[in-house]
């Protein structure tokens, strides 16, 4: 029972600051000593040159962006989460901005490449540079695991279409941009909006979710956690809030659920912004992602 904790001191995926510094706050919370609680040894792997900007930037730059920064990062993302899981270890990615998941998608998908992805986010993060309207990337890693990008802005030809849409699903949509609709509806890919939770509750929600990717649990599973899925009251401590958004027990029920089938292989919690909000605002956004850590990887409240 191994697992690698990649911390991932990273805000170039979008413009504020403060995601950087959440993989320290989170480390310093005590997740090391709740894995080893559960059983798991662990090993930490800090990557503190992502601090730094290059001063260089890219051909696409009026397209998107920082995309010479965010690509050489989710590079080296891919290349260390591939080596982690290759030793037969889990993998747990602290964020940083959501950019990093086509990182972190394309490392598991290097050593897993039937594992399906569970995508719990307020947003879809499926737009191509072309269609973003903000520019940011961190509503973008999607676009790229899948292959909709076209063409691929230069500094990006390193990824590929890693993932079937058959693989992968949405929770807790509830903010998403004309052609991220368009793409959700044309490739039939199974996207739980917060209207699907209410309707129909968590419970459901996850077990339709996990069928559609995973049917008979074969497959290796990828949980992609954005705490911006969460409620504003919850996660008050990221940069793009969205109202009406999960509470505290349905994001820990989607962690519990995922933990009960035995095939998660990593998981990314993403989006925690320290220094927005106040310090109770900060402290509660820092102990959900810890909660989201170790209940993915298996603590139950019995
Ligand atoms: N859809 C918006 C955009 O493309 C928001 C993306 C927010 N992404 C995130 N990882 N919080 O800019
Ligand atoms: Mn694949
Ligand atoms: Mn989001
Ligand atoms: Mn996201």
């Amino acid at each position: 029972n191994q697992v690698s904790i990649l911390n991932l001191p990273f805000s170039g995926g979008q413009p504020k600051k403060g995601t950087e510094v959440a993989p320290e706050l989170i480390e310093q919370a005590g997740v090391q000593e709740d894995l080893e609680n559960l059983g798991y040894s662990v090993r930490y792997i800090q990557n503190p040159s992502f601090k730094t900007p290059p001063k260089i930037e890219g051909p696409s730059k009026d397209l998107i962006k920082n995309p010479q920064y965010v690509s050489d990062v989710c590079r080296q993302v891919r290349d260390t989460v591939k080596k982690e899981l290759s030793e037969e270890r889990l993998v747990v990615n602290v964020g940083g901005d959501h950019s990093l998941g086509m990182g972190t998608i394309e490392g598991v998908q290097a050593v897993y490449d039937d594992a399906c992805v569970l995508w719990i986010d307020a947003h879809a993060d499926i737009n191509t540079p072309e269609s973003s309207p903000s520019k940011n990337l961190h509503g973008c890693p999607l676009a790229f695991s899948l292959g909709y990008a076209n063409p691929v802005p230069p500094e990006f030809a390193w990824t590929k279409r890693v993932i079937d849409e058959k693989r992968l699903a949405f929770i807790g949509l509830r903010d998403l941009d004309p052609q991220e609709r368009a793409f959700l509806r044309d490739h039939n890919i199974a996207a739980f909006t917060m209207h699907h939770v209410d309707k129909y509750g968590i419970s459901k929600v996850v077990e339709m979710a996990l069928e559609h990717i995973n049917p008979g649990n074969r497959h290796p599973v990828h949980l992609s956690f954005d705490v911006d899925s969460c409620d504003p009251m919850v996660a008050p401590s990221t940069g793009t809030r969205v109202p009406g958004g999960l509470t505290f027990r349905e994001a820990m029920y989607i962690c519990e659920a995922t933990a009960e089938t035995s095939t998660l292989v990593a998981v990314d919690v993403m989006e925690v912004n320290p220094c927005l909000g106040n310090e109770e605002d900060t402290k509660n956004t820092v102990n959900l992602a810890r909660s989201i850590i170790r209940t993915s990887l298996g603590q139950t409240l019995l």
